[in-house]
């Protein structure tokens, strides 16, 4: 690195260091936080962790309590993950129940 030259700390790398998180790349909603960093740290940490956390919390029990028997309308080798954004997720996602 040379004088002047900028860095950006990719945080989601963090988040997938075996050292600190066992088997990192599977997804486990029962995982220990762990000081993780997903809402990033220090001055520009997320503000809006809180309600993202609520928001999490009310509605996947509450979809999962109105459709008991939601499943994959698709295979999962057919779904399109947006793995060109900094923020990953599928397009769509095709479901049934
Ligand atoms: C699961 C949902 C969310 C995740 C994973 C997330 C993640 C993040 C991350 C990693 C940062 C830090 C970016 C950086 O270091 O520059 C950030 C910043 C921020 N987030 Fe979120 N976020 C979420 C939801 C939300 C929601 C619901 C709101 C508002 C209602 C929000 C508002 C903000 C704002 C305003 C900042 C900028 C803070 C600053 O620069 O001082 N976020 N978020």
């Amino acid at each position: 690195m040379r004088a002047g030259e900028g860095v950006i700390a990719a945080a989601d790398a963090a988040n997938r260091d075996p050292e600190v998180f066992a088997d990192p790349d599977r997804l486990s909603p029962e995982r220990p936080a762990n000081h993780h960093v997903a809402f990033g740290f220090g001055v520009h940490q997320c503000l809006g962790q809180q309600l993202a956390r609520l928001e999490l919390q009310i509605a996947y029990p509450a979809l999962l309590r109105r459709f008991p028997r939601m499943k994959l309308a698709t295979d999962i080798a057919q779904l399109r993950f947006r793995d060109e954004m900094p923020v990953y997720g599928v397009d769509t996602l095709p479901v049934t129940w």
